[in-house]
């Protein structure tokens, strides 16, 4: 009977994997899409993110836990996560990062408690890979085969955008309801932008969806991300803010964006909502803190046994700040301007950041009032 189903097993095509197409592989053809990748956060992993790559031999030296999202299409993930191996800048699969290929291989995103898991679709050896794309006319190409696959765009970013628990059960990031799908994402943050998909262009296309994957590392999307109301009263200031964005406003732990408010008279600032530090307001600053089993504060994530504050606006959430002023005049200006430090100070304390844009303000938006007259 052993002997019967090994005969199966060898007459049964194996079903591997397609060969790994490289970023660069895809540049002969797709070369516009591929200088948008390659100033994409996609196109970035441990070797040439500082931030990821402190964060992650803070967690551990030996283990790399992080691959399964930040290098998936390394060939040898089960090694890297149990330590037998070291993230090797001499395989392009983990320089790739998440890769061209990679992404167009995800067949189906299982839902799962501490993170989802992403299925990559298998062909038998020897059959040009196919790549999921675009669902408008896909199209052959002589190097590979496309598949019209809906199922494809809507569990696409699914796989490592939703949520992510630690080994504490303590929820790390939460950005994804269970009835949110990727088409949403994808307009977002791939827009049409001009050109054909493909250097040829022989089809003779006007646009493609955009590969930058612009995010918090892009003013024009920063600027996106919520508005601001300001509402003087005799001797108080309410500020509305409004996500509107689907997701939190804080996803990424590291991150904190604050409210930089100031009350202005005859050009000299008479009052502001925190003098040094811009947690010294528990409002208007956005973050979540986690402790450790001593109910202490810890920077990284992996280690934290709870949440410890949060502070955040959920997808499309309003909410209004109040705050006592000395009383406010006609001519006064207010100034309501919202910030990003891409690495919150209790994080960078423990990292010794290099990259000065990671711990300085990145402006998001800035809103001016002139009182004229006070109700
Ligand atoms: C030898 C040229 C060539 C190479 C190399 C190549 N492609 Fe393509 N690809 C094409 C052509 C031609 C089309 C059809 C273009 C069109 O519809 O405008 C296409 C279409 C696609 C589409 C779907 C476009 C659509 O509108 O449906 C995706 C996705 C894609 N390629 C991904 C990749 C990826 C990822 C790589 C690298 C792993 C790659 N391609 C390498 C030629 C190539
Ligand atoms: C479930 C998937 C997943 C796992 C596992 C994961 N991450 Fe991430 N990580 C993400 C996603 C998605 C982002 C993109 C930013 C966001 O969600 O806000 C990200 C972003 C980051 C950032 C911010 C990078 C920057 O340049 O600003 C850091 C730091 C980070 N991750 C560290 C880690 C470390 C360290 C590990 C392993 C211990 C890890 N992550 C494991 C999904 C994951
Ligand atoms: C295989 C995992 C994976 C998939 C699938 C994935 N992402 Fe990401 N994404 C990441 C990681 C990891 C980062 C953070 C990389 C870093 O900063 O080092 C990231 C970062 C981003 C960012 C932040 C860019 C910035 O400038 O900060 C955006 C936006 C984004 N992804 C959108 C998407 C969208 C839209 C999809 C679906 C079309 C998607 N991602 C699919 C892993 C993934
Ligand atoms: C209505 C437009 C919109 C949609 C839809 C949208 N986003 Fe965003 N997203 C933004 C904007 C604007 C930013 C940049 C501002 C910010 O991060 O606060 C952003 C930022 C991000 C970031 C970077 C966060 C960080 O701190 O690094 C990630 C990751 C992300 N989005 C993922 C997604 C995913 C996954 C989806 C699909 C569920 C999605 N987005 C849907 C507008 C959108
Ligand atoms: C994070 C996942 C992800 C990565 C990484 C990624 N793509 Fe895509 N790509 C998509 C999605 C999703 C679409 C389909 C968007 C749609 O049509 O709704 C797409 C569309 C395309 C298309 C068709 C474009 C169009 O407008 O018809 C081409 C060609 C393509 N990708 C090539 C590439 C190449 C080449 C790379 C690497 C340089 C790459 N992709 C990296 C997710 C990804």
């Amino acid at each position: 009977m052993k002997l019967f189903l090994l005969f199966l097993l060898t007459l049964l095509p194996p079903l591997l994997s397609a060969k790994y197409l490289t970023n660069k592989s895809c540049k002969e053809c797709h070369e516009d899409i591929y200088y948008e990748y390659q100033s994409s956060y996609h196109s970035k992993t441990y070797f040439n993110d500082e931030l990821h790559r402190k964060v992650a031999n803070a967690v551990s030296t030996k283990k790399y836990e992080c691959v399964s999202c930040h290098m998936p299409a390394a060939a040898n993930k089960k090694a890297l996560e149990n330590g037998n191996e070291h993230p090797s800048k001499l395989y392009k699969e983990q320089t790739d990062a998440v890769s061209c290929f990679y992404c167009h291989q995800i067949g189906y995103v299982k839902q799962a408690h501490k993170k989802n898991i992403i299925y990559i679709s298998k062909k038998p050896e020897g059959y040009k890979p196919s790549m999921f794309g675009s669902l408008e006319d896909p199209d052959d190409s002589d190097k590979h085969e496309m598949l019209n696959n809906p199922i494809y765009k809507k569990n696409v970013c699914l796989g490592c955008h939703s949520h992510k628990r630690n080994d504490h059960d303590v929820m790390i990031f939460d950005a994804m309801k269970d009835n949110q799908d990727s088409t949403e994402c994808i307009k977002c943050h791939m827009p049409y932008i001009n050109g054909g998909a493909e250097k040829m262009n022989k089809r003779g296309r006007l646009e493609h969806r955009s590969h930058t994957f612009a995010g918090i590392h892009s003013l024009d999307m920063r600027e996106k991300a919520l508005d601001i109301f300001i509402h003087p009263e005799h001797d108080s200031i309410e500020i509305t803010l409004q996500n509107k964005m689907p997701h939190p406003l804080i996803i990424q732990a590291a991150r904190v964006k604050y409210l930089k408010l100031t009350l202005n008279r005859d050009g000299k600032i008479i009052w502001k909502n925190f003098q040094k530090s811009p947690l010294e307001d528990k409002q208007g600053a956005f973050l979540i803190e986690f402790a450790d089993k001593n109910n202490k504060l810890v920077a990284i994530p992996a280690f934290a046994y709870k949440r410890k504050f949060v502070n955040n606006l959920q997808a499309k959430e309003k909410k209004v700040l109040k705050y006592k002023t000395p009383s406010i005049k006609k001519g006064d200006i207010i100034k309501a301007a919202f910030y990003v430090i891409l690495a919150k100070p209790s994080c960078s304390e423990v990292l010794d950041l290099q990259d000065k844009s990671l711990t300085s303000p990145l402006l998001m938006k800035e809103v001016t009032y002139k009182v004229t007259n006070i109700k």
